[in-house]
């Protein structure tokens, strides 16, 4: 077979049809329904305490920390009140034996050190009043109440929320895998390391970087409507949405404000459809799960997620390079048995190691739309690859493209669903107003016509189509889980108060 009828072939593979997008939000409104009933299930549908979404008003001084995937974030917010914060941040890479560290202590005693440099480094003048005060009381406790830091700590992974501030880890996910850490609350593990260092932060609130950027979002978008939905495509895949509260029939722990007859709920839709009723299959995708540290979960996130995207096609490549009727990445003057050697690809080149193509690989690709595709194959260049030809990019481009355009239909799939959960199309209330969704992460930050792709896929689906996609309005909500960690947090000082008085 010629490069361009096999390129042609796979291209096929990853095909998601009108008819299996819309089969799927059908199925991903079942699931929706089955985990606001019981625990235990595919999608988790956590409540998460949080029981409004905020107007833009808020105001105030406080800190986030984020650990979401590939970085510790470490923030202050100055809240102005009208829409708009200040944001001081700081940020490192989490170093990768932390991630499968032997105890979760290790981590958090991490965590924890960053949170004090930040302190130093930004809030000088506050750390050293800490620091003299700290030489007359003896315990953190000992801090007056107006000067300890409200902390909103967003940790973007399955907890079972039991409070505002108090959650158990249900699973890791993107890579991390601590089995020390299940099942504990992760707030008095950041909290305890904090006191060791005698720092004046109270974790004030738990919160997933979905909710985060559905608050962020809620507080600084335009116009009446609230935000319905905040979700992240970036390592890893989510969205928290408003479900009315009548509907969430599965028992909750802990106290919250009923009030409002709402409740924020975490989907933790990266493991929608772990059994495959309606997720597509291809052998890449069974090699990519069955060589991850957790097999037979987060099957959504494994074909959505950009920490999964380059890991597909590079598995598509790799089997192409092992073919010898096909002529990509081949060296035309080698005859040799090994296949390894009949590639034109470095030996040491990062393409032969698991996890070795990074995503951003895909955006250079679909960016590249030069008829001789010069910075992509000067990126297969960095790679290792010797002298790429323009078929053999031509061939590159048209995988990874099509890798990335299943995902972002199955990125609308998730989002019509919500959308049509919350029924915000058809209320009266909300007519011809926009439907607002707030998002955060690489994907849809910088992978070039994802949210095209979304958006191409939201008109065919029943019960949203031309007229209901044009009322979807999809925004960025940049820095949103540092924001609105914030946020919650002084929800939740706010609930403390109301709570001691
Ligand atoms: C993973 C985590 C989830 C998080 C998402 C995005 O799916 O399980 O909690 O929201 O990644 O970071």
């Amino acid at each position: 077979m010629t490069l361009e009828a096999e390129t042609k072939a796979v291209v096929a593979k990853f095909d998601y049809t009108d008819e299996d997008v819309n089969k799927a939000v059908k199925e991903f409104l079942r699931q929706m329904g089955e985990g606001l009933e019981k625990d235990g299930t595919s999608l988790s549908q956590i409540p998460t305490y949080v029981t409004g979404v905020p107007n833009g008003t808020e105001k105030g001084l406080y800190m986030a920390v984020d650990l979401g995937g590939t970085n510790f974030r470490v923030c202050s917010i100055h809240l102005n009140g009208d829409t708009t914060f200040n944001l001081t941040y700081s940020k490192v890479a989490i170093p990768r034996e932390l991630m499968v560290a032997k105890t979760a202590q290790e981590l958090f005693a991490f965590l924890a050190k960053q949170i004090e440099v930040f302190l130093q480094t930004h809030h000088e003048e506050h750390f050293e009043k800490h620091k003299r005060r700290r030489l007359t009381v003896s315990t953190p406790e000992g801090f007056r109440d107006e000067e300890v830091f409200r902390l909103g700590f967003t940790f973007s992974f399955p907890v079972q929320q039991i409070g505002i501030n108090k959650g158990t880890l249900i699973r890791w996910t993107k890579g991390f895998d601590i089995p020390d850490a299940i099942g504990k609350d992760v707030c008095a593990l950041l909290q305890v390391e904090i006191d060791k260092l005698h720092l004046p932060v109270r974790v004030a609130a738990l919160v997933n970087d979905t909710v985060g950027t559905l608050m962020a979002r809620s507080y600084s978008a335009p116009g009446k409507t609230s935000t319905v939905l905040g979700a992240i495509f970036g390592t890893g895949t989510n969205g928290a949405y408003v479900e009315k509260l009548e509907n969430v029939k599965k028992p909750m722990a802990g106290e919250y404000d009923k009030s409002t007859g709402l409740m924020v709920v975490n989907t933790e839709w990266g493991s929608f459809d772990n059994q495959l009723n309606v997720l597509p299959n291809t052998t890449w995708d069974i090699q990519l799960d069955k060589d991850s540290v957790n097999p037979g979960i987060q099957m959504y996130e494994k074909r959505v997620s950009g920490m999964f995207l380059g890991e597909i096609l590079r598995l598509v490549v790799l089997d192409l390079l092992k073919n010898p009727n096909i002529s990509l990445f081949k060296d035309e003057n080698s005859s040799s048995n090994d296949w390894r050697s009949t590639t034109n690809i470095g030996e040491k080149s990062s393409i032969y190691a698991q996890w070795g193509l990074d995503t951003a690989i895909m955006s250079v690709a679909a960016a590249d739309n030069t008829p001789e595709l010069v910075t992509l194959r000067q990126a297969l260049e960095a790679l290792d690859v010797y002298s790429p030809s323009l078929e053999d990019a031509q061939a590159f481009k048209a995988i990874a493209g099509a890798v990335g355009r299943r995902a972002a239909r199955l990125s609308a799939v998730a989002i019509a669903a919500v959308v049509l959960q919350t029924n915000t199309l058809t209320d009266p209330e909300n007519e011809g107003e926009p439907v607002d969704i707030g998002v955060d992460g690489s994907l849809v930050e910088h992978y070039p016509y994802f949210r095209d792709m979304i958006y191409e896929a939201l008109r065919v689906i029943e019960g949203v189509g031309e007229e209901g996609a044009k009322r979807i309005r999809i925004g960025i909500a940049k820095d949103g889980s540092g924001v609105g960690a914030a946020l919650i947090a002084l929800v939740a000082a706010g609930m403390e108060k109301s709570m001691s008085t």
